[in-house]
């Protein structure tokens, strides 16, 4: 049963791929993109674009010398990308328990296994919040950590206390299930190539050059119906580290973007469809179009798929 519902999500994840290579400009198809087994993310993530896909894959071009992703999470594109780059692949987090994470499956998959198995065997609500307590020192034993509790939180989300830092979310009421051998391979195969960083998108963009890509998949910043009331729960789903993102980081990577146009680098955003974004990149060609979200707020009930206006920002060079 489970067998068949994973082939059929995989068999989803392939159509989506294919569609969107098809979506692209004739003479611009990727070959990898149609012929190869789309490699799924490992990390369910909030705001992962797995399913906008078909949406952002026909704006990135088809050879890319390095590619760049500053706001990695679940690293949906990056990893719909990788064939498509020649050079390096360079990722990036402000989310240290998440870098981690990606950090381990490139470099210590042999001692991240026992683990996931271990994490797998004491699986319990009880012991969710006991792991949640507490913080290891070493990196995989972060990796590890960070992949059971994101596996298993309330929509797999992971929120941090903006004074403590410390991971909030309450136990999603779902069985861990662990990544298999076959996708920790093709994942750490991907990985080789990568220089992976815990790091804030600025210190991340400066080195890019002409022939390099970006993909930028920032925070949304919150809706505000008045000052102070937010529109959409969504909007609480910013923190996923203890520094949320605000309007001034949106405002220096709109100059960032600007300044990777002037110097030939070619990006491409996701973002919320509103007017103050719009306003933030002028000469940019925006696609604007609306999606099903279904992440929400703090009860069960809230938890439904809504319409979200969404733009695609791809930079001019
Ligand atoms: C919308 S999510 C990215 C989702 C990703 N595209 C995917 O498919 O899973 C935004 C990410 O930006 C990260 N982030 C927030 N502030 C940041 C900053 N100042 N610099 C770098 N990353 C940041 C968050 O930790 C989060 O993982």
């Amino acid at each position: 049963m489970r067998h068949r519902r994973r082939r059929t999500k995989d068999k989803k994840i392939k159509k989506i791929l294919t569609l969107a290579a098809l979506d692209m400009p004739s003479g611009s198809r990727c070959a990898a993109t149609t012929t190869s087994t789309p490699i799924k993310p490992f990390i369910r993530w909030a705001g992962g674009k797995s399913r906008l896909l078909p949406r952002i894959l026909p704006h990135v071009p088809i050879n890319i010398e390095n590619y760049y992703e500053p706001f990695l999470g679940g690293g949906a594109v990056f990893l719909a990308c990788a064939a498509r780059t020649s050079g390096r692949l360079h990722v990036a987090d402000l989310n240290e328990h998440l870098i981690a994470a990606w950090v381990a499956m490139r470099d210590h998959q042999s001692e991240l296994r026992p683990l996931l198995d271990w994490y797998l065997s004491n699986d319990s609500k009880e012991f969710y919040y006991e792991v949640r307590s507490t913080i290891p020192l070493g990196l995989v034993e972060r990796a590890a950590r960070f992949l059971y509790l994101n596996g298993v939180s309330w929509n797999h989300l992971w929120r941090e206390n903006s004074r403590t830092g410390a991971m909030n979310v309450p136990w999603g009421d779902r069985r861990f299930k662990i990544i298999d051998d076959a996708t920790m391979k093709t994942i750490g195969s991907v990985l080789a190539r990568a220089d992976i960083v815990a790091a804030d998108f600025r210190e991340v963009l400066v080195g890019t050059k002409r022939g390099d890509f970006v993909y930028l998949d920032p925070p949304y910043l919150p809706i505000y119906t008045q000052p102070g009331v937010e529109k959409e729960p969504t909007a609480k789903f910013n923190k996923y580290t203890a520094k949320t993102f605000e309007m001034v980081d949106l405002i220096e990577l709109a100059e960032i973007c600007a300044d990777m146009s002037r110097r030939g680098v070619r990006w491409v955003m996701s973002n919320r469809d509103t007017e103050s974004v719009r306003d933030l990149f002028p000469d940019a060609e925006i696609i604007r179009f609306t999606a099903q979200r279904s992440l929400a707020a703090q009860s069960r009930r809230e938890v439904e798929a809504h319409q979200s206006p969404e733009a695609i920002i791809v930079g001019k060079v």
